[in-house]
């Protein structure tokens, strides 16, 4: 069964509300709501003095109209008492200020105190609700890591740190080695003198930054599969368990492959507009959300929080179109959502998210935005094989979490954006409407055609030879800048010619680098078929002197012609582009016309924000067609008006 629904607060409202809102629900096409995350007070008023009777009124209501459950662990906010009895459960700023009760979230990962009271909640609550049949799936706290709770700089943190050093490094000495702690005198006699990175005078040692930051992950990751495991305990045989994913993924500090690891499938919170954004994100970047919580777990996933109305705290920003959420919903069944729930049935009147819009407004007229929830639950509802369906892709994106951290201790460019430069790749063949798998770089590639490798400057041997295997037996790989800078531990590797350990695959050697702000762009010339393709670079350049590949653009400013920008090697029986800086679009869909002919990938012309996503079920083919602008556009015989969205067949 597909399921479709809403996020519920009946604790928000008035008893005598919730008959008429499930019935609301109910009419509206939904078959479950989302409900009792953030609701732990409800459930332990006071310390030990467990009381499930609201939800399970609740829970009771809910079946008479026909809805099943998903309930949340309420360990997002905890109750003022526990703060109050146990402060040390509050996280710390790099500045020292203790997080003060108010807001969510704040609890420290590390805090024991947090860990006992949390496991103590979250097993009475599942123990409670194993057999109750409506209850169908656990969420798992809420958007771990989210508006910044990932960082925790108090003494408990500061104390589980040395111990993962200590565990990790076989001495001081060896860890003073690999960090480079002689620099600036910083050679430590022992782990008790090593500092969380906290603010100092000018910058700390990257490899600790790094250090740090696979703390953090360890911190949250640890957090979630300890409260993974009570549930999994003692949950009932037809329950299922996930958290949900919020959107920032790449800003966050932990790894989000390992976080869900325990889970039955990922959950996703899809908001492609919030806060004070006078406009959505681009298509592709909401399109790249979908494809990365789909690789989390290389399965379908859900989404558990759909935007429909306007979102935001103390500041709120573009009002979605009429249509444009019911299309935002289809893009995100054409990536592999299989099941829905919207946020949220009715925008709460008090508290932090009063203007956090729902379905229904404070108004409870169910107006456009109902009638637009209950037409896409109609259409899609009919489409349940469809949405089940395997996504398989020729076109991979590969993700390192240490890499990404590595960027965010040293950026070496004002401008750069690890999103932007992942989707700087990921545009192009996104818009050939081709499937794309945003991955992490340890995955098997030998089902892809192509794989894209953004701005991937740390990088062990392991990978750049499983690169080299993949390109040797016929695959494609496009490099985008700073490949191969430096190793695991963060550091350069001294005496090597960049690109480092893909040199020989790339063709080509980096004989001298730049960093470029966005605003500088460098006009390039294009060489061969590219010599018609306007192009340039900012954000940051690499000079390269081809050794064996051939160069598709090369610089023309003064001091640097000569040097290529861009690069297209042959190896083995397959072809490794790099792309040695910020390029310019055009350049960059040129690449992926000539790289989705050559591979012989499935690709489907479209107008520019017109989505087409296919997907199949055994022999039918059926296409997702998706209007992103307020525009009326055109799909072949198919007319798409502003926002409209529709799968057909064929
Ligand atoms: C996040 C949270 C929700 C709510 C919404 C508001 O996704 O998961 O609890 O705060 O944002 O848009
Ligand atoms: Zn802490």
């Amino acid at each position: 069964m597909t399921y479709l629904g809403v996020d519920y607060y009946p604790e928000h409202w008035p008893e005598e509300m919730m008959g008429e809102d499930l019935q609301g629900i109910k009419d509206m096409g939904a078959n479950i709501i989302r409900i009792g995350e953030f609701a732990w007070h409800l459930m332990e008023k006071e310390e030990g003095a467990f009381d499930f009777s609201y939800f399970d009124h609740v829970i009771e209501k809910a079946k008479q109209h026909g809805l099943d459950v998903m309930f949340g662990t309420p360990t997002a906010t905890f109750p003022a008492w526990l703060a109050q009895k146990h402060p040390s459960i509050l996280s710390e700023n790099e500045n020292g200020n203790k997080r003060v009760f108010g807001g969510r979230r704040q609890y420290c990962f590390n805090s024991d105190k947090y860990r006992q009271y949390a496991a103590g909640i979250t097993k009475q609550l599942v123990q409670h609700y194993k057999d109750e049949e409506a209850i169908v799936s656990w969420q798992i706290d809420n958007e771990f890591g989210h508006e910044g709770s990932d960082m925790c700089y108090c003494d408990q943190c500061y104390a589980a740190f040395h111990q993962y050093l200590e565990n990790k490094y076989d001495s001081v000495g060896q860890l003073n080695d690999e960090w480079g702690t002689i620099f600036w005198g910083q050679t430590y006699n022992d782990f008790s003198e090593i500092p969380i990175p906290k603010p100092t005078v000018t910058t700390h040692n990257p490899t600790l930054k790094l250090e740090w930051a696979r703390f953090r992950s360890s911190s949250v990751n640890g957090f979630t599969h300890e409260m993974t495991a009570i549930v999994n305990e003692h949950k009932g045989s037809h329950q299922t368990v996930t958290t949900n994913v919020s959107g920032g993924f790449f800003d966050k500090w932990f790894d989000h492959e390992e976080n869900v690891k325990p889970m039955d499938f990922v959950s996703y919170d899809n908001y492609p507009v919030w806060g004070g954004l006078e406009k959505p994100i681009p298509p592709e970047a909401i399109a790249m959300t979908h494809d990365f919580n789909r690789g989390l777990l290389d399965q379908n996933y859900w989404i558990v929080e759909e935007l429909m109305g306007a979102q935001g705290h103390d500041v709120i920003g573009y009002l979605p179109r009429p249509n444009q959420a019911k299309m935002w919903s289809y893009q995100a069944f054409a990536h592999g959502c299989s099941n829905m729930l919207y946020f949220r049935w009715r925008g709460m009147t008090k508290g932090a998210e009063q203007f956090c819009y729902g379905v229904v407004d404070h108004d409870n007229v169910y107006g456009r935005k109902y009638k637009e929830v209950q037409s896409l639950f109609n259409e899609i509802k009919e489409h349940e094989e469809l949405l089940n369906a395997e996504i398989n892709s020729d076109v991979a994106v590969l993700y390192d979490y240490d890499n990404i951290w590595s960027w965010r201790s040293q950026i070496q460019s004002k401008d750069f954006d690890f999103n932007a430069e992942l989707l700087r790749l990921y545009r192009p063949f996104y818009r050939k409407n081709t499937n794309i798998d945003v991955i992490p770089a340890t995955r098997d590639l030998s089902t892809y055609k192509v794989v894209l490798v953004p701005v991937m400057q740390l990088m062990d041997d392991t990978l750049a030879s499983r690169l080299r295997t993949f390109a040797d037996e016929g695959g494609t790989v496009i490099f985008s800048y700073r490949a191969g800078l430096k190793g695991r531990d963060n550091n350069i590797r001294l005496g090597e010619v960049l690109p480092g350990p893909v040199r020989e695959l790339i063709g080509a050697r980096v004989e001298e680098i730049e960093s470029l702000t966005a605003a500088h762009q460098l006009e390039l010339q294009g060489e061969g078929s590219f010599a018609e393709v306007p192009a340039h670079i900012s954000v940051w350049r690499d000079l390269l002197v081809p050794e064996q590949a051939e160069t598709l653009y090369s610089y023309q400013d003064q001091f640097y012609k000569g040097y290529a920008a861009v690069t297209k090697n042959s190896f083995g029986k397959g072809s490794v582009y790099y792309v040695g800086g910020g390029l310019s679009e055009e350049a960059l869909e040129k690449i992926a016309a000539d790289v989705t002919n050559d591979c012989g990938i499935d690709t489907i012309e479209s107008e520019r924000d017109v989505e087409v996503y296919r997907r199949h079920i055994g022999g039918d083919s059926y296409l997702f067609l998706m209007n992103h602008s307020d525009k009326e556009k055109s799909y072949g015989m198919e007319k798409l008006g502003p926002f409209e969205s529709r799968i057909v067949k064929g």
